[in-house]
């Protein structure tokens, strides 16, 4: 009897024992934190460049549609789509005519509808692309917003009186003369255009626009899209008494977003927005282009208790420098790691390397030579798979595509490379130089044709494609590697069911390991007693790495070499990535 008693009190002992251990786990996930949007993989589309259906030489909506199989296949849940609407294409539709059409050259409304219903079939969902800081210059509103000085649309622009002088000077991004103020002889008054001439910025300070914005947006959720990605959105507030600033400040992103950006209504006009458009689709996801000029700034975005937006997408990581060479792999993980501890509990980031504004991601970050474009290209996914945060792929980098490097200034269509390449032949300087500059920077790079195979022009088009493809589309292509297993889109797919099959990938506290390697980027992903490391060398040399714990006792999940034994002496080969489960 006093035995049945002693064992049930060992028992109920043992129980609670059992009961306080598992209290103690670090749960980090609690259902309201768990949202489809931080668990997703996102896939861009660059549409000009994605596919071809009609022989024009530009991508086009049918085209996307014709690749859906491809996306499914990738494993990917959304697509980020950069604009379709109504352009005159200054700007490669970052210049919208018309917000509620589709660009004649991408197609018709109808092909939309299709194509969202399309990838909604196949559980893929739609982020599209947001751009009201500015809009065209041939928007109707700007029309009349130019016409007379008292025009009803007058003040959905900012105006500068001649009378008053010369206006204070304000930077732009693509002006030939990097200056913001365009004078307009019909009113005698100057417009302001952050970005190019053709993209007169809105005036956010006036409730109608802001109204009309509102209206737009609800009008794509109610076709049923999944988000959106707003464009420049740190910009869309100015002071509109215009004070004095510095001239001739912009040598970095950080002074841009100084000066220029986290203006003083920036986050009343998104709360605003919030309240009137974001709160009655609470699925949908949001990401800010640009948060502010540091982790604290981009925490004020996406904290959920402001209620603003849902994802930051900062530019310190990518804008850092030319190749990870030059500004090294320690400053490089600091960024990330920086970053990480302001988010560790609450807000949310975007983990991306490259996209349309970008120069390639093996380019800059690995290495393209051809003993190492694919084996860079690999370990470069991996590290974003795993990064904590969302991970965003930009269409082609799935297959390793690298930057084109034109020769001649007349190979290049983009506005921004155009311009500075002009002021700079007026001011007289080197241009070799920049050319030269470019073949490493220029966005376009990022641009060109996906190549689909090795069938004229990479299979995009059948006709003239509006940008060159890259001639390694002989070799370099989806058809080639759906055939070899180890090609790097099919290593794309396995870190992509890696990321799924453990949540510790997405929602995991992600700790850095072996700071100052200056070769090897390492860290610890943990979450409710589960453990994965991560180990990358990010150069063309063995490197070794202290973890500072033992990795005897583990598995590798995924590798991007096909024995990684070497991670038994705590050395990689070039460019190698492990992930390893520990025990
Ligand atoms: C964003 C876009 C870029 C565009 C600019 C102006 O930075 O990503 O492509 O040129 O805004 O809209």
């Amino acid at each position: 009897m006093i035995k049945k008693q002693l064992l049930l009190i060992a028992l109920f002992f043992a129980s609670l024992a059992s009961m306080t251990a598992q209290e103690n786990k670090t749960t980090i996930v609690k259902s309201s934190d768990a949202k489809w949007w931080k668990e997703a993989v996102i896939y861009q589309i660059y549409p000009r460049s994605f596919k071809d259906s009609d022989g024009d030489g530009i991508g086009d909506i049918k085209g996307i549609i014709s690749k859906l199989d491809y996306l499914k296949s990738l494993g990917i849940d959304a697509v980020w789509l950069s604009p379709i609407y109504d352009s005159p294409n200054d700007d490669n539709g970052y210049d919208i005519s018309n917000y509620r059409e589709i660009l004649k050259d991408f197609g018709t409304m109808a092909d939309f509808d299709l194509l969202l219903k399309e990838m909604h079939k196949r559980n893929i969902k739609l982020i599209m692309d947001m751009v009201v800081n500015h809009s065209s210059d041939e928007h109707e509103w700007f029309k009349q917003s130019k016409s007379s000085r008292d025009n009803k649309y007058r003040d959905y622009y900012y105006w500068w009186p001649a009378e008053k002088g010369t206006p204070p000077y304000r930077w732009s991004f693509f002006d030939v003369k990097s200056n913001a103020w365009k004078y307009d002889a019909t009113t005698n008054a100057y417009y302001l255009h952050y970005f190019s001439q053709k993209q007169p910025d809105l005036n956010w300070n006036n409730p109608a626009l802001r109204k009309e914005i509102y209206d737009i947006m609800a009008f794509w959720l109610n076709k049923g899209i999944d988000g959106f990605r707003m464009d420049a959105f740190q910009f869309i507030s100015k002071d509109d008494t215009f004070p004095e600033l510095p001239k001739e400040i912009v040598k970095n992103t950080l002074e841009i977003i100084k000066f220029y950006g986290n203006g003083p209504r920036l986050h009343e006009h998104i709360q605003e927005m919030n309240r009137e458009v974001l709160s009655k689709y609470p699925d949908a996801m949001t990401v800010s282009e640009g948060a502010g000029d540091s982790p604290e700034a981009a925490m004020k975005f996406v904290d959920p208790a402001r209620k603003e937006l849902n994802l930051a997408y900062h530019f310190e990581s990518v804008d850092i420098g030319n190749h990870v060479r030059e500004f090294g792999l320690v400053k490089y993980k600091d960024i990330f790691s920086r970053y990480d501890e302001v988010f560790k509990d609450k807000g949310w980031l975007s983990i991306f390397l490259a996209n349309h504004d970008q120069p390639r991601m093996v380019s800059k970050f690995g290495n393209d030579t051809p003993q190492f474009r694919a084996i860079s290209s690999k370990m470069l996914s991996t590290f974003v798979m795993t990064m904590r945060g969302t991970p965003y792929n930009f269409n082609g980098d799935e297959i390793g595509m690298v930057n084109i490097r034109f020769d001649k200034i007349e190979d290049y269509n983009d506005v921004d490379t155009r311009n500075k390449y002009e002021e700079l032949k007026n001011a007289g300087g080197d241009l070799h130089a920049f050319l030269e500059n470019k073949k490493q920077t220029s966005r376009e790079n990022g641009r060109t044709p996906f190549q689909w195979n090795a069938r004229a022009n990479g299979g995009f088009t059948t006709g003239k494609p509006w940008l060159k493809v890259n001639p390694n589309y002989t070799f370099i292509n989806a058809e080639a590697q759906e055939k070899d297993p180890n090609s790097v889109l099919n290593y794309y797919r396995k870190l992509v069911k890696v990321r799924k099959a453990n949540p510790v990938l997405q929602y995991g506290k992600y700790t850095l390991l072996d700071r100052e390697n200056p070769n090897v980027f390492s860290y610890l992903r943990e979450l409710d007693g589960k453990k994965i490391v991560i180990v990358l060398n990010f150069t063309e040399k063995e490197s070794s790495y202290n973890l500072g714990f033992s990795t005897e006792k583990s598995r590798i999940l995924l590798a991007n070499y096909p024995k990684s034994k070497s991670i038994k002496n705590n050395t990689l080969r070039p460019y190698e990535a492990v992930i390893l489960e520990l025990k």
